[in-house]
């Protein structure tokens, strides 16, 4: 049996999860810092660094506390050493490097990417090779996995990541921040159909999202006040999926994958959710809800499936394409 403590600081979320054997959470706290930067219309990085100073303890004593566990019994601390928001990672990062030393146990520095794809071994039976879209505020990839360690990128964004376009819209058509579930929950209400967006034409697996980003602006300026946003949002959300599920499909067919993986907080979309299970020949795993955006449990699980200790290695996937 082998017992991870993880710790994630990579954004706006304080968490810190114990899980055993990279599957089975024993204890999870998260303080999330969505309130304090919805008066900004989005994360600003100095204030993200000093609430998670105020959080950081408070999440490692509860979820030691209310889980039971000793210390002793763990087998490493796992904290995220990027990528993410510098001042925040080295508030949680610092914190795992100290308990490190004051437990005596081996750190894990673990990649943020790598632990959003792990999110989907908690509770499953699943096991590489299979094909993971990833698509997070920061990233959109596609992802071939032969193994736990080993990645192979096949295609990216070429410019925004997705839920970054969802939340650069959401602004746009007066929706708050985070952008991307207040479209995925307003689009329920519009039409689909009711504005043509384009896909972005690039060639492959690569995406681009800015063109579709600048085809809302462009409409939008022309439209009357007040705007049909959930039409916008329905609009624009299927335009996003469309190409996520398209280039996805496509990718497990032509690697023959066995299995699709969906990871990162725009993996939480209703929509991308659903059409993908509808279209796949293959079952697709995705992780429930809460373990879309950043948490701390799929760090500990990552250290489980992937990490290394921090003096030899990462657990960062290979970064070729
Ligand atoms: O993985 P994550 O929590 O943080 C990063 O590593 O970036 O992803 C956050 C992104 C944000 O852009 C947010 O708007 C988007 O995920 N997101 C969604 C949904 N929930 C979160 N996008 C579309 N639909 C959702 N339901
Ligand atoms: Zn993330």
């Amino acid at each position: 049996m082998a017992l991870y403590l993880g710790i994630e600081s990579s954004c706006d979320e304080t968490a810190c999860a114990l899980v055993e054997d990279g599957r089975v959470v024993k204890g999870s706290c998260m303080l999330s810092q969505t309130s304090i930067h919805e008066t900004f219309g989005g994360v600003v990085p100095e204030v993200a660094a000093r609430q998670h100073l105020e959080a950081i303890n408070v999440v490692i004593a509860k979820t030691l506390s209310e889980s039971g566990v000793q210390p002793s019994e763990l087998t490493a601390i796992a904290g995220t050493a990027g990528p993410g928001l510098v001042g925040t990672l080295l508030v949680g990062f610092s914190a795992a490097k100290a308990l490190s030393w004051a437990w005596d146990k081996p750190l894990i520095a673990v990649d943020h990417l790598m632990a959003h794809i792990c999110a989907n071994y908690i509770d499953t039976d699943l096991e590489p090779p299979f094909v993971a879209l990833l698509v997070s505020g920061g990233h959109t990839q596609i992802i071939h996995f032969t193994d736990y360690k080993n990645g192979r990128i096949i295609g990216q964004t070429r410019d925004d990541a997705a839920g970054e376009a969802y939340d650069k819209v959401a602004r746009l058509i007066g929706l708050g921040y985070p952008g991307g579930p207040a479209i995925d929950k307003l689009s329920v209400q519009g039409d689909k159909n009711a504005f043509k967006f384009p896909e972005g034409q690039v060639p492959g697996y690569d995406f681009s999202f800015s063109g579709l980003k600048t085809a809302v602006l462009r409409v939008v300026e022309k439209l009357p006040q007040p705007l049909p946003t959930a039409d916008l949002a329905a609009s624009f959300q299927d335009a996003v999926v469309r190409v996520l599920v398209k280039k996805t499909l496509l990718a497990q067919k032509e690697l023959g994958a066995p299995r699709i993986v969906l990871a990162g907080g725009v993996a939480a979309n209703r929509e991308l959710r659903a059409r993908i299970n509808e279209q796949s020949p293959v079952p697709v795993y995705c992780p429930p809800l809460s373990l879309c955006t950043d948490n701390a449990v799929m760090v500990a699980s990552a250290a489980h499936f992937c990490g290394e200790e921090a003096t030899l290695g990462t657990g960062v996937y290979s970064r070729q394409t």
